[in-house]
């Protein structure tokens, strides 16, 4: 069961299952549109690309979705919007400013970058933060807040849609 607490503009979703973990991604995927970047950080195996590849299914993705940390960049083509993932963990900041990434986060698509912080510097200011916690055995936290047009609007959004389907 998800628990989900609004704390000053911010949410906490306390997913206690990935069942809860697909719960959110289908929720933010309601609210993605064509240019929609989601900058997602947290530990290893915190679980960024288990809710991305939930969040690719939501959005009509019906390929496998695997995990970036080697291909770097991967772009699928979902039944509503084209999802580009990436995942920037073994990229240098110099790297990743070669790859052009621009056309990614300025492109038709919604991007999910993986240790988005690690290029901070090179990401649209605009964008929904999202950590990922471990919070003991199945479960997760996400703290999830949203900068900018329209994404500071999405936490009020999704504190609306509340936590069951
Ligand atoms: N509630 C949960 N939500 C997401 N993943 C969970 C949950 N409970 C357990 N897991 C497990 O945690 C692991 C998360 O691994 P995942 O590869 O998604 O992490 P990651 O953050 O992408 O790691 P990396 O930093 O290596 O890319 C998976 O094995 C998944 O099954
Ligand atoms: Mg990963």
């Amino acid at each position: 069961m998800s628990v989900m607490e609004w704390n000053n503009g911010e949410v906490i979703w306390m997913a206690h299952s990935q069942e809860d973990t697909m719960r959110l991604a289908r929720k933010l995927a309601e609210l993605a549109v064509p240019g929609t970047i989601i900058a997602l950080d947290g530990d290893l195996g915190a679980g960024k690309t288990t809710w991305s590849q939930a969040f690719a299914a939501s959005i009509g993705v019906r390929d496998v979705v695997n995990s970036p940390t080697f291909t770097i960049i991967k772009e699928y083509e979902g039944e509503q919007l084209s999802f580009y993932h990436m995942d920037v963990y073994r990229l240098s900041m110099e790297e990743a400013d070669e790859l052009g990434l621009d056309e990614y986060f300025f492109g038709d698509g919604v991007t999910v970058v993986e240790w988005a912080s690690l290029i901070d510097e090179l990401l649209p200011p605009r964008r929904l933060e999202i950590y990922i916690e471990h919070a003991g055995d199945g479960a997760r936290e996400f703290r999830i807040k949203g900068y900018g047009v329209p994404y500071a609007q999405w936490c009020q959004l999704l504190n609306e849609m509340g936590e069951s389907e």
